[in-house]
């Protein structure tokens, strides 16, 4: 027999539409399987601008995500672009058209209409300006860290995503680490017992990042981070990569949900780490035109943020002296306190065996271990940084998907970038305190704590 329009509709209703487009989508308790919707929908498209290092992680592992579409990439390099076909054709992909005609080919590359979502990695001063013209052309964007370089580029980024309606995602892979989430887990469970304080930074060498050897070279001609980043420490002293640290700290203490930063009061070392560097260098040397330099980022720079609600945050920038990696987080209660960055990872509970001595932390963090990583945790161990990055760029396709807000959003992205010209504020102020503006216009009093799902 049959089905008339008038028929299939009524069994629509009746059945809901997941039963009609096929019998396997009903699942015990009214469960709908996730694959076997998208193999019904549309798939999202997703657009890449900017495909160095970072930028291919994130191909890679979005050209790996179920229900995803990818048409066209943006690099000013073509041997990124090309190495990013490559992977590409890898996965699938063969038809993607790549934008590469100069540092505004993005724009033609947003005039598309067939693009959801645009992932920006390029160098840190692109990110607020592509970010605000891929709203404005009606995209979601996914921005690398950090998002916003000045309180001017902060305040465009949330003006841009409320004007134009679309979201905007601080794309921060730490705030997805397995130990980080499973401590977040504790807080909200209040293993702690009420928050007091947290300490957390970038504390990682990145001499040999910010200089290519053979020749020693930096800036323009030079490759990778080392064409672009390094400037930044020549020419800003400031924390200028403060949010590795600070989102999972900020998330943690429910800022812009409940609580804000308030202010934050800044130092810096002296800085003689990179002068240091040239110098030993084999193609360096005391002679050498780099070690003449006036490079004026402080090799330590220390912060320490005060919120609304009372808890203080030291967060440190330590990347030009030879170091072993640190993010530095340490969360600390009424109750007990933690300390869980790679090589150190320690907790103190008084109500738990009470004596004055640390303990290892594994077995809490197996206690606490998150929902989100015991459900794909085998999906998540193939994607970069032992995992984070699965769950960060699922998060920004999801909420591409769903149409909803990221979990990390314009307003997480503006206040934690924000730290990097209020630091420097207060650096050549003598440490002068520097208020945050309130970027979420008072609605952090009724934002509600974040739930990672
Ligand atoms: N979350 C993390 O773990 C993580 C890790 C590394 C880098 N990052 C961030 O990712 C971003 C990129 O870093 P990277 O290491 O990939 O640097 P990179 O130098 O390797 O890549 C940047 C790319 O941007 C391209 N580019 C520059 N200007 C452009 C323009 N106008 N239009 C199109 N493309 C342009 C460059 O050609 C280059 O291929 C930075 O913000 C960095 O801080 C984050």
């Amino acid at each position: 027999m049959k089905t008339s329009r008038k028929d299939f509709l009524k069994t629509v209703t009746t059945l809901g539409v997941a039963a009609v487009l096929s019998p396997n989508l009903i699942m015990a308790k009214g469960e709908i399987k996730e694959e076997a919707i998208l193999k019904k929908e549309k798939a999202v498209n997703i657009a890449f601008i900017g495909v160095g290092g970072r930028g291919r992680t994130h191909v890679n592992n979005i050209a790996q995500t179920k229900g995803v579409a990818i048409t066209a990439i943006c690099d000013i390099d073509p041997k990124a672009i090309l190495k990013t076909q490559k992977l590409l054709t890898k996965n699938g992909f063969t038809n993607v058209e790549a934008y590469t005609d100069g540092e505004h080919a993005y724009e033609e590359l947003l005039k598309r209409d067939d693009i959801d979502g645009v992932i920006i990695s390029t160098p840190w001063l692109w990110h607020t300006t592509m970010a605000v013209k891929t709203m404005q052309a009606g995209k979601y964007a996914g921005v690398e860290v950090s998002v916003s370089n000045t309180i001017e580029e902060c305040w465009d980024l949330v003006n841009a995503s409320e004007e134009s309606g679309m979201p905007c995602m601080i794309l921060e892979n730490v705030n997805f680490r397995r130990d980080v989430l499973a401590v977040m887990n504790m807080v909200r469970q209040d293993v702690f017992g009420e928050i007091v304080h947290a300490r957390c930074g970038y504390r990682h060498s990145l001499l040999n990042a910010k200089f290519n050897s053979n020749p020693l070279k930096f800036g323009k001609g030079a490759e990778s981070e080392a064409s672009w980043r390094t400037q930044h420490s020549l020419k800003r002293n400031a924390d200028v990569y403060p949010t590795h640290g600070l989102g999972p700290i900020a998330t943690m203490l429910n800022i812009n949900r409940g609580n804000k930063f308030l202010y934050l009061t800044a130092t810096a070392s002296k800085a003689v780490g990179l002068k240091d560097f040239i110098e030993e260098h084999p193609e360096g040397g005391k002679d050498h035109p780099y070690a003449q330099l006036p490079w004026k980022q402080g090799d330590v720079i220390t912060s320490t943020i005060k919120t609304s609600n009372g808890e203080t945050i030291i967060v440190t920038h330590d990347c030009n002296l030879p170091r072993p990696y640190s993010l530095d987080f340490e969360i600390q209660g009424t109750d007990g306190v933690a300390e869980f960055q790679y090589g150190n990872q320690q907790i103190f509970v008084e109500k738990h065996g009470g004596g004055h001595s640390w303990e290892p932390l594994n077995s809490w963090l197996e206690k606490y271990d998150h929902p989100l990583w015991k459900k794909y945790e085998k999906e998540a161990m193939g994607a970069g940084h032992g995992g984070m990055d699965f769950f960060v760029d699922r998060e920004f396709v999801n909420a591409v998907k769903e149409k909803r807000q990221p979990l990390l959003d314009v307003y997480d992205a503006a206040a934690w970038s924000a730290v990097t010209p209020l630091s420097e504020a207060s650096i050549a102020q003598g440490s002068s305190p520097q208020y945050f503006p309130d970027f979420t216009r008072g609605n952090w009093i009724n934002r509600t704590s974040l739930k990672f799902e």
